[in-house]
């Protein structure tokens, strides 16, 4: 599938669409249950017994926007809304149409004109579909299904710790596209300083010769690409300023084929382990981050916009940051493209949490495809440093299998990053904490979830803690923290307070910089988010209050217990 959206001929398809609230999937089966072919999607005049519906009567929803934030009566809801837009479109002579989608959450089927164009699975990964042959000059009517029911096969599995918030929830474009055109390139630095990669054309003339130019560094190059479009390519790196957090460098690479021309902005930096090190472009780097869901700074509801993206990356760099770890999922593209321009490695993770169905072979699919999904997006960002594969997941042979082999498949997709996945220590005695997974074995970092002082262990005892670890690899904690409401103060004896969450971090703090083979934290979590597990009345009330911001955007003390604890360090 094309990438780079943002550099094409785009048309935005967002705005108030129709939407069907259809909760026994009344338009989609028949009374019997199977699929039929009178659905929603045919848009036919209202008539009993057969359609029972009217789109042109249906209250509107915003696209892009989950819909439980969007009506009260939709904040708990579970199951299918049909949404329609109509639309004109007059391809170009010779061009093709694309209708890309940002990300569904998590099935979508896709008509056009009362006709399928496919579906996709997975709630945080774009996908397109080529229209330009069923398309009309005018009168296009689109119908999109969304159902975000939690399955045991899916991924992530029915249990999790964010809001299933489902519908349109990214940027819907119409994209046209030259007959034969510049599907894709992957630029990547590698330890030889030189720059390896690809150009994909894609069309009926792929061999095509075509330059790549970066006209700021001097370099041009001339490329042929073969009978399937590709075309490969190394060149020298040396007059190539490497990307950092300090220097967040982008260069305008400009592709041009014989029929496509695209541009993009992209950094350049190596990345590497060396024993207990995490080295950028050579160097040893301690991650100062903090973990992040998508949740908008200071509205209920998914976050999809370049200004949410700013807004919470903004709130990182305030604290000291020169790292995020999107959690559990591929965020909207704004957020790395953001994070390339303010200097913020990030760790990307796609949402293979907790128990999921590792010993089905279709869920292995389920989360390959969303790992190749998230890097094909995401590869030419310098920002992206980890490909997380996992978060918590429980130690049992199936487990280690699943994920070993998802490993090996990161490597291939992407040889330049480094991979990871949040796993768990245990304790053992009165003060100590090992981190023994087996999975560190195929990992190039070891993340580690740990609560000690909230969930488990005496506060004031954390910083007589030792870690262990028989793994001789760089350690990022990627999740400690404690629960706090806003404005709820108290004793630092007393949970929930900010007095007691501030409590945490201090002595947290204290015993993670004891960790000998420690790199980098990502402390749970930037912003209080909504979770159908925290149902505390009058604390949480459906919000995990872990956040240093509240859901209102106020910061709580920890805010700047982290923020002191990162300015002496950077
Ligand atoms: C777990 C999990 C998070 C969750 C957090 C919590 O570590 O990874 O998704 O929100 O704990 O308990 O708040």
């Amino acid at each position: 599938m094309f990438t780079h959206v943002a550099g094409r001929t785009c048309r935005s398809l967002n705005g108030r669409w129709r939407a069907i609230v259809d909760p026994y999937e009344a338009g989609y089966r028949s009374v019997q249950g199977d699929p039929w072919e009178l659905g929603f999607f045919r848009n036919l005049p209202p008539r009993p017994g057969i359609a029972e519906y009217d789109f042109e009567r249906a209250a509107r929803l915003d696209v892009p926007g989950d819909w439980n934030s969007q009506r009260e009566q939709l904040l708990f809801y579970e199951g299918s809304i049909w949404y329609k837009t109509d639309f004109e479109a007059a391809p170009r002579a010779g061009a093709r149409l694309f209708l890309h989608f940002g990300a569904a959450n998590y099935e979508a089927r896709v008509y056009l004109n009362g006709k399928k164009l496919g579906e996709h699975e997975g709630g945080f990964t774009p996908f397109a579909f080529e229209i330009t042959d069923r398309v009309e000059a005018d009168g296009n009517f689109l119908i999109v299904q969304v159902d975000n029911t939690r399955r045991a096969e899916a991924v992530p599995t029915r249990s999790t710790d964010w809001w299933n918030y489902g519908g349109l929830t990214r940027d819907v474009n119409l994209v046209e596209l030259p007959e034969t055109f510049i599907e894709t390139s992957f630029l990547r630095l590698a330890d030889d300083g030189r720059v390896h990669g690809f150009v994909q054309l894609r069309g009926r003339a792929p061999e095509q010769s075509l330059s790549l130019r970066i006209r700021e560094a001097n370099v041009e190059l001339e490329l042929r690409a073969d009978a399937d479009g590709r075309a490969g390519f190394a060149f020298d790196a040396s007059s190539l300023v490497r990307w950092s957090p300090e220097n967040p460098k982008l260069y305008d690479v400009e592709l041009e084929s014989e029929t496509d021309r695209l541009c993009e902005r992209i950094g350049f930096r190596s990345l590497a382990t060396r024993g207990c090190d995490i080295l950028l472009n050579g160097e040893p780097v301690f991650l100062r981050g903090i973990s992040i869901h998508e949740e908008a700074p200071t509205r209920p509801g998914r976050a999809f916009s370049e200004d949410d993206a700013r807004t919470l990356l903004g709130w990182a760099k305030q604290l000291g940051c020169n790292f995020v770890r999107l959690a559990h999922y591929p965020h909207n593209e704004h957020m790395v493209r953001v994070a390339d321009e303010l200097g913020l490695l990030v760790w990307a993770e796609i949402p293979v949490y907790w128990g999921i169905a590792f010993d089905r072979e279709d869920t292995f699919a389920r989360a390959e495809r969303q790992l190749r999904e998230m890097i094909e997006r995401d590869r030419n960002r310098a920002s992206v440093a980890l490909w997380s594969l996992a978060n918590e997941t429980p130690q049992t042979p199936e487990r280690l299998a699943f994920l070993a082999a998802l490993a090996r498949r990161a490597r291939a997709l992407d040889p330049s990053r480094l991979v990871t996945a949040a796993l768990m220590a245990r304790a053992v005695g009165e003060r100590s904490m090992v981190l023994d997974d087996p999975l560190a074995e195929h990992l190039d970092v070891m993340g580690c979830n740990e609560y000690l002082g909230w969930y488990y262990g005496d506060p004031d005892t954390l910083p007589e803690w030792r870690w262990t670890t028989p793994h001789a690899k760089p350690l990022i904690v990627s999740e400690f923290g404690a629960g706090a409401l806003q404005g709820h103060r108290g004793d630092r004896g007393t949970p929930f307070t900010e007095e007691h969450q501030a409590h945490v971090y201090e002595n947290q703090l204290r015993m993670l910089e004891e960790i000998p083979f420690l790199r980098g934290l990502s402390p749970w979590i930037l912003k209080d988010f909504r979770s159908p597990r925290r149902v505390l009345a009058g604390i949480q009330d459906y919000w995990n209050r872990k956040g240093l911001i509240s859901d209102r955007g106020q910061r709580k003390l920890a805010f700047e217990v982290l923020q002191r604890f990162y300015r002496a360090r950077s």
